[in-house]
């Protein structure tokens, strides 16, 4: 049964406060409620109480301080029913008991590598308590935690410390939480176990001490200093940006090895895998301290946009999703490369959400009806959601748009809320509709705009006919127009930008026009030489823009548009359009030769020593096989797309083997430090080498092994291992090993290795990833050990997972199957790497839907699993 947006009723009942007791043991832990619970309204007042659970075992069961009769009371493991409960104020005592350790669905209160930890949101709460385990009721927790001392010397929960010390006459301890937030249960948290703790101190803006600790296992405290920084930084962004301080006398964050997603905003206590903590130069990469870097800010900035203010139901997540993205976008554009950031953002864009908004499991970014509502953590909700926040900025402007986030503070500020309440702040600070511009959430897919131009000498006139659709998706046969705001400029022949005397058509305000219509003419006048558009510049609308640009002119803006985002993005198309003709050329069984103006065009990217290296290296990234699958649509061949992708960087590699042999030489100066600026120069070393291993011989294999020897962190190191590995170079099975020896006290450094081989582009790679799955190192039930080997191979290896014989399909397929009774979220993540079976060529497409057809068929499917495979087979 579907759950419906239109159904939402507000809760009947308040619960205004809540004492926890949870007593701790491994297998036996209880856990004592006590609910002030009170009726909404004189309507609302004696009607049946019905409270949430999952899975619970109800021990205990006091009204008003009295046991409750069996015939008032109606308990199951999913819900609690109170049947005549008073008319005024009550309170409810339920004891439930749980077994944390045999909790293997992650969610609610689990225990892993002995720490006790919970997961709330969205709905593991009633698996700790019955509860009314809905987002809009807020309520204030105080938690009592008792364990035996030896066991968990350290007790968290939300809030401040109120009170701590020994159980007398026993081997155990307590503590007491108190948050004097109100918030709904999915922010609850509770954290017990022997944890090494790091600690620091901020001062808010207002003067505030704030004591910061980071809590991981013991021995790992010297992987904290990336995440502690990053915390600091984001403190203090977040009040000089968004005027937003922060309000207990501590924040704690605990990294677990156990978790099924990145980190939790509990209040307070922030909970995080920790691979996005731990870091030091031995076992993370560039990428992981930039990532490191933005999930601590995604999760502090959440205190304000999602704790807060936070959500009256689950249709609205993208309220505190969306729009914490886009302030960690924006936080990592102020501590990095601006352009960089972007450009890597609209990467993940295109190849997660662009084909996730074209398939089967296409939603609107506040969908509408949900059966699970954990397979509605998408890059739709989080990235899409993210992207309209900002096309919010674009379209209203700053000054507007930083007004309309006030106003949202200050009205809304300890309350549920919707995005309707979010954008009438915009609304009223802009003075502007936002009727149409609403449409971004309620429709599913990704519009196409295409453009003609027309430039007419004598009337001084460029002319852009412009048109947008978006595709017909399941369950959306047609939509409207959207709101698309175009950053935009002309340039002459020079790159010189011509500025239009008057624009006609379109709403235009600065720099930035804004499409609303199905078909539209814009005309720019005073136009007294030949101009080239650049449109969209920075990305300012999550579209695919259709230009009917040439090569030429193209190439002209790759080297010429003063917006980097655009320069890239153009290479990009071309580079799209070429691997898309090559593509079709090697399926047919003809020759086929790169262009050489686009060869050229990288070389000159590559010598540009103007643009700063991380940008390189970005530009000399060709768009990746899973976009020109998209791109393609239908009858997609990735064997051809692989060797499409191939053959040009292969001539990019021999038309400049010179240029790439000297930026593969220049190391990077001083001792490891993880800063953009580094970053990037290693970026484009290992970039540079990447192209070289495409057409050197021994030389170069030595090269790399050397590099691979040598690397004094796991940026490079990780770098070479992945060319020795992929291009099967004759020192990779040595290097293999040497890797495995080195890190195998490290789960986090071997999930690297784990994914080199994963998304090895072999065919001998799926037999080896059957016997990595027996290796001791592995772990079946860990999410970071599957999401390693297995789900990297689903979705960064499309040649091996889309094997004709269908062996790729079925090795994901059984993994998901062998996990989902232990951990649905896990099985059903790893099915949705299935969603773009449809777009296969025949063959593929045929043994893609028989297998997901086997696994609908298996008995007893989780909720979670059934949800995504029934989606896809739809
Ligand atoms: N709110 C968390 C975050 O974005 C993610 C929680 C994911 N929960 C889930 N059930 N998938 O930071
Ligand atoms: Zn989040």
């Amino acid at each position: 049964p579907a759950i419906r947006l239109e159904d939402y009723t507000p809760s009947p009942y308040r619960i205004d406060r809540v004492h926890l007791t949870v007593k701790l043991a491994p297998t036996a832990t209880s856990v004592e409620a006590k609910l002030w619970v009170r009726a909404a309204d004189h309507t609302t007042a004696g009607t049946p109480l019905v409270l949430d659970g999952d899975a619970l075992t109800l021990t205990g069961l006091e009204l008003n301080g009295l046991p409750l009769l069996q015939n008032a009371f109606m308990a199951t493991p999913a819900r609690l029913d109170i049947k005549d409960p008073p008319s005024g104020p009550f309170t409810l005592k339920i004891t439930t008991q749980l077994d944390p350790e045999n909790n293997t669905a992650l969610m609610g209160l689990y225990r892993s590598s002995g720490t006790y930890c919970t997961q709330c949101e969205a709905e593991g709460f009633r698996r700790i308590t019955y509860f009314l385990d809905r987002p809009d009721v807020l309520s204030v927790y105080t938690t009592r935690i008792e364990a035996r001392a030896s066991e968990a010397p350290v007790l968290l929960s939300n809030g401040n410390l109120l009170d701590h010390g020994k159980i007398a006459g026993t081997d155990r301890h307590f503590a007491v939480w108190h948050d004097p937030h109100p918030k709904p249960s999915y922010l609850f948290a509770l954290v017990a176990g022997d944890l090494a703790r790091v600690t620091d101190s901020f001062t808010t803006m207002s003067g505030r001490p704030v004591a910061l600790n980071i809590y991981v296992e013991h021995g790992r405290e010297g992987l904290c200093d990336w995440a502690m920084d990053s915390l600091k930084r984001s403190m203090r962004w977040d009040e000089t940006v968004f005027g937003r301080e922060y309000d207990l006398e501590v924040f704690n964050i605990v990294a677990v090895s156990d978790f099924n997603m990145g980190a939790m905003e509990n209040k307070g206590l922030n909970i995080f895998n920790d691979k996005y903590i731990l870091a030091d130069p031995e076992t993370a990469t560039d990428q992981d301290y930039a990532n490191i870097e933005a999930v601590i800010a995604h999760e502090y900035f959440h205190n304000w946009t999602g704790n807060r203010i936070t959500c009256r139901d689950w249709f609205q997540l993208c309220l505190k999703e969306g729009l914490t993205v886009f302030r960690d976008q924006e936080f990592s554009g102020d501590m990095r490369s601006r352009a960089v950031k972007r450009i890597s953002d609209v990467r993940l864009l295109k190849t997660h959400q662009f084909p996730e908004d074209a398939g089967p499991l296409a939603h609107p970014v506040r969908p509408r009806k949900y059966k699970e509502i954990n397979n509605f953590y998408t890059a739709t909700v989080y990235e899409k959601g993210a992207e309209i926040v900002r096309m919010l900025k674009t379209w209203l402007g700053d000054g507007a748009f930083r007004d309309g986030m006030n106003l949202y503070f200050r009205r809304h500020d300890g309350e549920a809320t919707t995005i309707e309440a979010f954008i009438a702040c915009f609304q009223e600070a802009s003075g502007k509709d936002l009727t149409q511009f609403f449409r971004w959430y309620e429709q599913a897919g990704t519009p196409k705009v295409t453009v003609r131009s027309a430039y007419d000498r004598k009337a001084m006139t460029l002319t852009l006919h412009l048109n947008q659709t978006i595709p017909p998706l399941p369950g959306q046969p047609s939509a409207q127009p959207a709101v698309i705001p175009l950053r935009f400029a002309l340039l002459d022949e020079r790159g010189q930008e011509v500025i239009p005397a008057r624009i006609d058509g379109a709403e235009v305000r600065g720099d930035v026009l804004t499409l609303d219509r199905a078909r539209q003419t814009v005309t720019f006048h005073g136009i007294d030489r030949p101009v080239l558009p650049s449109l969209g510049r920075g990305f300012s609308a999550p579209v695919q823009l259709e230009l009917d640009q040439n090569t030429q002119d193209f190439l002209f803006l790759a080297s010429h548009d003063a917006d980097p985002f655009n320069r890239w993005q153009s290479l990009q198309t071309l580079s799209t359009r070429e691997l898309i003709r090559l593509t079709g050329h090697i399926r047919a069984g003809e020759p086929a030769e790169p262009d050489r103006d686009l060869v050229q065009a990288f070389g000159g990217v590559l010598g540009d020593d103007a643009l700063e290296p991380a940008f390189r290296a970005l530009a000399l990234t060709l768009p990746t096989e899973l976009d020109i699958a998209r791109e393609l649509g239908q009858s997609v061949d990735p064997d051809a797309i692989h060797a499409a992708q191939r053959l040009l960087l292969k001539a990019i590699a021999t038309a400049h083997s010179t240029a790439f042999e000297t930026a593969a030489a220049s190391p990077v100066p001083g001792p490891y430090s993880p800063d953009a600026k580094a970053a990037g120069q290693r970026a484009l070393v290992n970039k540079a080498l990447g192209y070289l291993a495409l057409t050197g011989g021994e030389e170069t294999a030595r090269l790399i092994a050397r590099r691979f020897e040598q690397a004094d962190n796991m940026t490079d190191r990780i770098a070479a291992l992945t060319l020795l590995v992929h291009h099967d170079l004759a020192d990779a099975p040595k290097a293999l090993d040497a890797f495995r020896k080195r890190h195998a006290g490290s789960p986090l450094a071997m999930d690297k290795w784990f994914q080199v081989q994963a998304t090895a582009p072999s065919g001998a790679t799926l037999a080896r990833l059957r016997a990595l799955t027996r290796d001791p190192l592995y772990d079946a039930s860990n999410p970071n050990r599957i999401r390693a080997l297995v789900q990297s191979f689903a979705m960064g290896n499309p040649t091996q997972f889309a094997r004709k014989d269908g062996a790729g399909f079925a090795f994901v397929a059984d993994s998901a199957l062998a996990i989902d009774g232990r951990n649905p979220q896990v099985a059903s993540m790893l099915l949705t790497s299935f969603r773009s079976w449809r777009s296969l060529e025949t063959a593929r497409a045929k043994a893609a839907e028989s297998i997901l057809k086997r696994v609908f068929e298996t008995g007893n499917l989780s909720r979670d699993s059934a949800d995504i495979v029934e989606r896809c087979l739809q």
